[in-house]
């Protein structure tokens, strides 16, 4: 069980996460150069930003214990959070909800909305998976690579996420590709 939780929360979250932040470095040049040209601290920022819009888990699922204030559901009610709507919510993540700004007054957790869930059952792989993102973008890039196919997007009911499929890359610099 343990390595069937880990397989799926840590290996194909972070998977679909990659190709996406690939996806977006491809689509937008600016992002792509800010991003290949700052220090740690910016370039995780910006890959919070990136995973707040693109959550990979886009539905969370809790079930009322009891009916706290300002809770309008009733005790064992199931409640589906969409993860997606919540992670723009203009209250909180002001200004452009829907941009990449990492100037937000929030904390390091926060940044990333509920891509990672949150409570006691926070993702507790989050550090790892934006550390793989970064490590393996770079490479890409170092390696020189230019988008060959967008990918299709499919739903994965297991993680209740997207799946980019068919998604092809060349590099210009062969000899340098991983
Ligand atoms: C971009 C990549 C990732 C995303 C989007 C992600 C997302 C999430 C979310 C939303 C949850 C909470 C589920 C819930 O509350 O119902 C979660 C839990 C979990 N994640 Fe991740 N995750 C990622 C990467 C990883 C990695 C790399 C690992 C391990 C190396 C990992 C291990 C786990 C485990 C073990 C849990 C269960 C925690 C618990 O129930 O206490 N995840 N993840």
């Amino acid at each position: 069980m343990e390595c069937l939780t880990y397989g799926t929360a840590g290996m194909v979250t972070t998977r679909e996460f990659i190709s996406m932040t690939m996806l977006r470095m491809f689509n937008d040049p600016r992002l792509r150069i800010r991003y290949l040209a700052a220090e740690e601290p910016e370039r995780l920022a910006i890959l919070n930003e990136v995973i707040r819009l693109e959550p990979p888990v886009a539905h969370l699922y809790r079930r009322v214990q009891a009916r706290a204030d300002g809770c309008p559901y009733d005790p064992g009610a199931l409640v589906d959070i969409d993860v997606r709507q919540t992670n723009v919510y203009p209250d909180i993540f002001t200004p452009e909800p829907d941009g990449v700004c990492t100037d937000r007054q929030l904390t390091a957790s926060e940044r990333a909305g509920l891509s990672f869930g949150d409570g006691a059952h926070r993702c507790p792989g989050s550090h790892l998976a934006l550390l793989e993102t970064d490590v393996l973008v770079r490479a890409l890039f170092d390696a020189g690579a230019v988008l060959e196919r967008s990918p299709d997007h499919e739903f994965d009911t297991l993680v209740q996420g997207y799946q980019l499929r068919g998604f092809s890359v060349t590099f210009s610099n062969s000899a340098a590709a991983p």
